[in-house]
């Protein structure tokens, strides 16, 4: 859909749209290969071999929780320094940095919630090439040996994880370039690479001495930790003799992609180091990709990409980067789960290998009837940049022990308001007032629940954040009331990206206060996105937020009231004319900081500004709502993310479940995609799949480009319209377990959405799984995804387990893979026979509608005949909770023919009204009679039914508060 600017003249922005619509496929070559990415191809060119790093055993330092050392690169003498820290929680951290750099380099602040609290390390044994150190309870122990550099991690006497063992430890020093014109500075020009190269190919820069190691002592004497080298020129000076090939590498200080040349005042600054999990064949996690969730070892085509960008119509399968990164990579076998976490904001590539990739199952059983095979092993390889590198090794055991530790140094899920765990209806455009109208009527006449609606770029004055366009949206704040009234509420998108003009005071008040990052040259950047000319708010820098948060004031944000939610979209930032779509890496941020150092970050900082103005206008009362495209490390504490553009198609709606799944295992739960496809028209099928699918899929929202055509769920016949509503009820009914999913998310930092192995570690047969899914441990989801599909292959886990078909309530035993046959309305989904889940079976109009509605309790019995299950109950929307107490956590137990409600938290409590209106207990024999039981009162006895054929009894209105304790005894 075209539209033109107030003057009648189509605008750049409009013109862009109509040009990326009739494209139809990624254009690979709008986004680098790691063979265009210079420092990416200097560091693969190097091979593994004997690294050139050694550590200086004379340079050891100690504290209780800390070791220090310095690392020397033997081919330039660079050194550097090494910190290796125990941390509380079974992680370590281990920090690299130039020990004297001409400048500080970049260290990734605001991700971590705290200092990690350290734990004991201690020297266990040393010899002349090594130190050995434990850690805390000394059955972790980890070796450094001296030369070459290398780290190795035991568990007892199991060796789970080591590091630089393949030598690809890489640390480009600062340096300042080589100026023809002064001798002084020339002689700083030092090539590491081509050191590196020599080294490799052993013909040294020097002759070697006779009697090497000594010699080398005495040139690379350790320099006192905490003092700065009193003779740097000389240090550098030793290699100047390489000067003629220091800029053989033509991307060292400047590299050009397509129009852009990219100048690197501080010439090559990367790092890399690689780690090795013997025994292990699993990787998963660093995402955002669309691929498999196990990762794929990457020989012969690419790493996986960590840079957050805008990729028109992205590519399935494949390391592409798309727009969000968490450089975190857990590592599974069935001994143990161990996770990596690279905390580095830069542009970073993932190199995966393995000594199995490849083999077929039948080649690996026979190696190991034969007794010849290897063990399994996995290298990761992390190369970044710029920063320095600073490393978090979680040591699991177990897959909920890495979810802790990594959650306890970046957060868990913030908790979300109960309604954004409902259903939301987006478009790229709902066009003006009558249409919000319109739609919103929609829902209740076709008798479909709906909780927010949603207003992309086209509601703004102008592409003008903050406003409302004067003709479509001349009364917002009726319109928003007209939403409370009907107890739902609405989402505007607020941009990152800034129209440049005169007239327009959020532009003035930004340049005014000289927040907008800058170029090299130190003027405001520009780029060009949806507004056409725009600045870019430094979102790095703290008083900048503070700005920004400001203006979600009700005073500031003029037309705005307390249902009306954020979405920040493009923060990658897109730049349409950017490198790559995006920004330049030599602009500027606060603190001198080029944006190549703090890329990753930048979506990040605008989704917690966002979410903190939100959280601010309501006096901190309120918790915040902020959907974001772009993400890091961390992000999971300030909202939602979704899956950006992805496109009316079957392996779109499939890869869906991967990419959330990904997410979940790096701390990001509330994950969603466009429900429908952004791109394309979905055929009814798909569009109704694509709801059953999201329906069971954390953040539940349709949304649609716009130049397709409108897809309210009413507009696909009676037929589908029926299924759609089906779907979008079950949501609903099932919205207190999810909520409760949620809240043991922020507790305990588990994801919500699990791939199978996280609660079945050891089984093999789920390693690769990601065609279904459990929600918690209770429900398994394998959703219809293919079109046309008449059936679906579920695998049942657990060894003696029992699962419940939550429709037909059929008892199913584990492990099996059952063929399933399925129709239009199947949404396979299993309860785990020894869990209990509540539900909501009165749906109504909106989840805020439900707030006092009854409950029912599903409890699913295991094979001993118990259960188990919890429920969290509070307001749904504010901080109460943590603030006050007010809330109710109650646990829900089955075992020897009684249930029993009791509290899982004393701590909490909170009134309402809600209250149990049945108990249906799946896998029962019929009782003679049912009692309850409640404090002080004395026992009444209850009506239930019981179904012979499916074992489901059903015991009506116990009619007892959700907060009171109680037990309904089977007799
Ligand atoms: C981006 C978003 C998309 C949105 C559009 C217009 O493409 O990913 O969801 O509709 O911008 O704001």
């Amino acid at each position: 859909m075209a539209e033109a600017d107030a003057s009648g003249r189509m605008t750049a922005a409009v013109w862009l749209t109509l040009l990326l619509a009739v494209v139809s496929a990624v254009d690979r070559s709008n986004f680098k290969t790691c063979d265009q990415s210079s420092f990416c191809k200097r560091q693969r060119n190097l091979k593994p071999g004997s690294s050139p790093y050694r550590a200086l055993l004379e340079s050891l330092q100690f504290s209780q929780d800390s070791m220090k050392i310095q690392l020397i690169n033997e081919a330039n003498k660079v050194p550097l320094l090494l910190e290796f820290y125990g941390l509380k929680g079974n992680m370590t951290r281990l920090r690299i940095n130039e020990l004297t750099p001409l400048k500080a380099r970049y260290e990734v602040p605001d991700v971590l919630v705290q200092d990690p609290p350290t734990t004991r390390l201690s020297v266990t044994g040393r010899d002349e090439n090594s130190v050995e150190l434990s850690l805390g309870d000394g059955i972790r122990k980890v070796i450094l040996t001296a030369k070459p550099f290398r780290m190795d991690l035991l568990v007892g006497w199991e060796l789970v994880l080591s590091v630089n063992s393949r030598g690809l430890l890489v640390f480009e020093h600062l340096r300042q370039r080589k100026d023809s014109f002064s001798d002084k500075v020339s002689s700083t020009v030092v090539s590491i690479w081509d050191s590196i190269k020599n080294l490799f190919s052993r013909t040294p820069t020097k002759e070697p001495d006779p009697d090497g190691a000594e010699a080398a002592e005495a040139s690379n004497a350790p320099l006192p930790l905490e003092e700065e080298p009193t003779e740097k020129t000389e240090q550098l000076e030793d290699t100047s003799k390489r000067e003629g090939e220091a800029e053989e590498d033509p991307g060292t200080w400047e590299e050009t992609f397509k129009t852009h040349t990219d100048r690197k005042p501080n010439g090559p600054t990367s790092v890399g180091l690689d780690f090795s999990f013997p025994g292990v064949e699993n990787v998963y996690g660093i995402p955002e990709h669309a691929d498999n969730l196990r990762l794929r070892t990457t020989e012969g085509g690419d790493p996986y990409r960590l840079y957050n960008l805008d990729v028109f119509q992205y590519e399935l399968y494949n390391p592409m980067a798309l727009y969000g990164s968490v450089p975190v990579l857990l590592a599974h076998s069935a001994q143990r789960t161990l996770g990596i976490f690279w905390l580095n904001a830069a542009e970073t590539w993932v190199d995966i290998t393995s000594n199995t990739a490849g083999k077929t199952l039948f080649g690996k059983m026979l190696d190991y009837i034969q007794g010849g095979g290897e063990t399994p092993q996995t290298d990761v390889r992390w190369m970044s940049e710029s920063g320095i590198i600073d490393v978090f090794l979680l040591l699991g055991p177990s897959p909920a022990d890495v979810f802790k530790q990594y959650t306890s140094l970046t957060g868990t899920q913030a908790l979300p308001p109960l309604f954004a765990l409902a259903y939301h209806q987006s478009r790229w455009n709902y066009n003006d007032e009558e249409d919000v109208n319109a739609v919103d009527n929609g829902f209740d006449e076709h008798d479909i629940p709906y909780d927010i609606i949603w207003l992309d770029i086209e509601h703004t004055d102008g592409k003008r954040y903050f406003t409302w366009d004067p003709n479509k949206f001349p009364h917002p704040r009726e319109m928003l009331q007209h939403l409370t009234a009907k107890r739902r509420k609405m989402v505007s998108i607020v941009d990152p990206h800034i129209k440049v003009d005169t007239g327009y005071r959020v532009h003035n008040e930004i340049r005014s206060r000289d927040f907008y990052v800058k170029t090299k040259d130190g003027n405001d950047y520009e780029g060009w996105c949806w507004p056409g000319s725009a600045g870019y708010p430094d979102f790095t820098n703290p008083q900048m937020r503070a700005w920004w948060s400001s203006m979600f004031a009700y005073d500031q944000y003029e037309g705005s009231t307390e249902n009306l939610y954020t979405w920040n979209d493009m923060n990658e930032p897109s730049i349409f004319n950017g490198p790559e779509v995006t920004m330049h890496k030599d602009a500027v941020h606060q603190g001198d900081w080029e944006h190549r150092d703090v890329h990753n970050l930048y979506g990040f900082y605008v989704q917690m500004a966002t979410a903190q103005g939100q959280e601010q206008r309501s006096g901190g009362v309120e918790r915040p709502f902020v959907l974001t495209r772009s993400f890091f490390a961390g992000s999971q504490r300030y909202g939602a993310v979704w899956t950006g553009d992805n496109s009316a198609e079957w392996d779109h709606l499939k890869i869906s479940i991967p990419m959330c799944l990904s997410l979940g295992l790096v701390g990001i739960s509330f994950c969603g995609a466009d429900v429908g496809g952004f791109f394309k028209n979905p055929e009814p099928e798909l569009l109704v799949r694509w709801y059953q699918v999201g329906a069971y899929q954390p953040f539940f929202r349709a949304h649609a480009h716009v130049d397709t055509t409108r897809r309210e769920p009413w507009l696909f016949g009676e037929e589908n319209k029926a299924l759609i509503r089906d779907a979008i009820r079950e949501r609903y009914a099932l919205l207190p377990f999810w909520y409760t999913l949620l809240y043991q998310s922020y507790r305990t930092g588990q994801p919500v959405m699990r791939p199978l192995w996280v609660e079945y570690p050891q089984d093999p047969t789920v390693y690769g799984i990601d065609d279904q899914y459990l929600l918690g441990d209770a429900l398994l989801v394998h959703p219809v995804t293919a079109q046309g599909a008449r059936g679906v292959q579920v695998y049942l886990p657990g060894k003696g387990a029992v699962w419940y078909d939550v429709h037909t309530h059929q008892k199913l035993h584990a492990p099996q893979t059952l063929y399933l046959t399925v129709t239009m309305s199947s949404i396979p989904v299993y309860q785990r026979g020894g869990s209990i889940v509540a539900r909501k079976e009165r749906v109504r109009r909106s989840s805020d509608c439900m707030q006092n509605d009854p409950y029912t309790l599903y409890v699913a019995l295991g094979p001993q005949g118990t259960a188990q299950g919890d429920l969290f109950v509070d307001d749904g929307h504010t901080y109460n909770f943590e603030t006050k107490g007010q809330y109710l956590h109650r646990l829900f137990r089955f075992s020897g023919n009684v249930l029993t409600a009791s509290t899982a938290d004393p701590k909490g409590s909170f009134e309402t009204l809600a209250w149990i209106e049945r108990v249906v207990i799946l896998g029962a024999g019929k009782p003679a009679a049912v009692f309850l039981k409640q404090d002080g009162a004395a026992e009444t006895r209850l009506d239930f039914t019981h179904e012979a054929e499916t074992s489901v009894l059903t015991v009506r209105k116990p009619a007892v508060n959700v907060g009171a304790d109680w037990s309904i005894s089977l007799r």
